[in-house]
């Protein structure tokens, strides 16, 4: 049976593993099809951990070096894989927003069951959308709907959009400080380009949505993360930050955070705007996975600050396809978030912006955020029930879960455990993918919840309460 001899010493081990495979292959000591160890067998000949081996097996496997079949082991195999970076490895995703497992496990490898995609619940809104463009037609001013309007936005729809706002969280946002967006990213992309410059250090949580920390790549910031626990950013923590890095700039989401579902308390909000205040920050406050709640929240930007940014959308309680977002700017820095969205956008389309005021308007919004609501009820508490006494976290407003795993050096990190749910057929997102300091990354996985045929949610949420009771848990020791 192959037994890798001579490993490197200056790399992981699981890269040592898979080095010493291709040179064995290359030099003819492994013939196509021969049958390789098992991961416990190797794991156990070698004395190292399971996941390490499974780790070195899957990359092995992703640079065609070994394929697996089931119920049958792991064979050799000659052939390269195309599209692979300098290193063999499959080049990272570069978008790793919606959810594709970046950080390790590549596209072309999701498994049966996919719990990555980070979308509302399912509703089925065609014939809604049907029916409404036709009143669209019939009754709406088109106005302004073809020309170069004004960049803000139609006037009539930022006051809808502000008379929701009020209407679904208590924020009294002024129409003419608010400027309507293509979805929140864009939003994002607006704020970040007019509060830095390249150069300067972003503030974020320790776990953030990837799409941030792409946007602070293409703008080149740099990050400084900030602790995070069960109630979102901790303000010591913020202000050690702010001493050490002398940034200027928080991005957050103070409620049902992605990928944690951590929600700031009313005291924790007004300890962290303490901390804003102090250090004369500016604050982008990510709001997108609110409204769709039955409790009642008040972002930050409701509290009386001119130092808050506030992006929202309506990609997770309508739907994403609909492209509607908005950014609420304070005074003090609206002249440059308006002018950073005439440069990015000059303006969003004003024809979907209509779509989603008459939505509101004639209360459809309001009955498919009751829906979703519903919807996402459901799935969490079968989820919940399925995964018993796995110590979950969730939010009535995020459509997924958050699991936290042990940080112990023996446990699996959160790719390794991906990697192995992923050789069970099911596909969740490793903290690393979330990671804003990838030297020191608080493990967990997320798991998107979605309606899926049969029981298979079920199922794959089975598969991971079992990996979790399976991995290796820290080890007792004595001094
Ligand atoms: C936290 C967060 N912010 C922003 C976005 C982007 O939202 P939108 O589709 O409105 O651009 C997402 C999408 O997943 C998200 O999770």
């Amino acid at each position: 049976m192959w037994m890798p001899q001579d490993l490197a010493t200056n790399k992981p081990i699981y890269r040592a593993i898979v080095d010493c495979l291709a040179r064995d292959v290359a030099a003819g000591n492994l013939a196509d099809g021969t049958r390789l160890p098992t991961v416990r067998q190797l794991s156990h000949s070698m004395g190292i951990n399971m996941g390490t081996v499974y780790r070195a097996y899957s990359l092995a496997q992703q640079r065609g070096l070994l394929i697996k079949e089931v119920g049958r082991g792991s064979f050799v195999r000659h052939r390269p894989v195309h599209g692979q970076g300098e290193n063999g490895e499959p080049q990272e995703n570069p978008e790793g927003i919606t959810g594709g497992v970046t950080g390790g496990i590549h596209e072309g490898a999701r498994a049966g069951v996919d719990l990555t995609r980070n979308e509302p619940a399912f509703l089925p809104l065609d014939a809604l959308l049907r029916q409404s463009l036709k009143d669209i037609a019939r009754d709406s001013l088109l106005d302004g709907m073809m020309e170069y309007g004004h960049s803000q936005g139609l006037s009539r729809h930022r006051e809808m959009l502000c008379s929701w706002l009020a209407a679904s969280q208590g924020f009294s946002a002024d129409p003419d400080r608010l400027i309507i967006t293509g979805g929140a990213q864009q939003g994002l992309t607006i704020a970040l380009g007019a509060l830095s410059n390249p150069g300067d250090t972003l503030l974020v949580e320790d776990l953030s949505y990837p799409g941030v920390r792409n946007l602070a790549r293409f703008f080149g910031l740099g990050l400084k993360s900030v602790t995070l626990d069960d109630e979102g950013l901790v303000p010591d923590a913020l202000e050690r930050a702010c001493v050490e890095s002398g940034a200027k700039v928080l991005y957050c989401m103070p409620h049902a955070h992605n990928p944690t579902t951590a929600t700031m308390s009313r005291v924790r909000r007004a300890d962290v705007l303490a901390v804003v205040e102090k250090h004369g920050l500016m604050v982008i406050e990510d709001d997108v996975n609110t409204h769709a709640t039955r409790e009642a929240y008040q972002p930050l930007a409701a509290l009386p600050s001119e130092r808050i940014v506030y992006i929202s959308s309506l990609s997770k309680i309508v739907a994403p396809g609909l492209r509607v977002g908005m950014i609420v700017a304070p005074e003090r820095v609206y002249a440059e978030v308006y002018a950073a969205s005439q440069t990015t956008s000059w303006m969003a389309p004003p024809l979907m912006a209509e779509l989603a005021c008459l939505w509101i308007r004639n209360g459809t919004l309001q009955d498919i955020v009751q829906r979703r609501v519903v919807l996402t009820e459901q799935l969490l508490t079968m989820a919940r029930q399925v995964m018993g006494d796995v110590p979950l976290r969730y939010h009535q407003a995020n459509p997924h879960l958050w699991l936290p795993l042990p940080s112990s050096r023996s446990a699996w990190s959160s790719r390794e455990f991906a990697e192995m749910a992923l050789a069970r057929g099911v596909s969740v997102s490793p903290a690393n993918q979330f990671s804003t300091d990838q030297g020191n990354i608080n493990p967990g996985i997320r798991m998107c919840l979605r309606q899926l045929p049969g029981t298979q949610l079920q199922d794959g949420l089975q598969k991971i309460v079992s990996l979790y009771h399976e991995a290796p848990r820290p080890q007792a020791f004595s001094m």
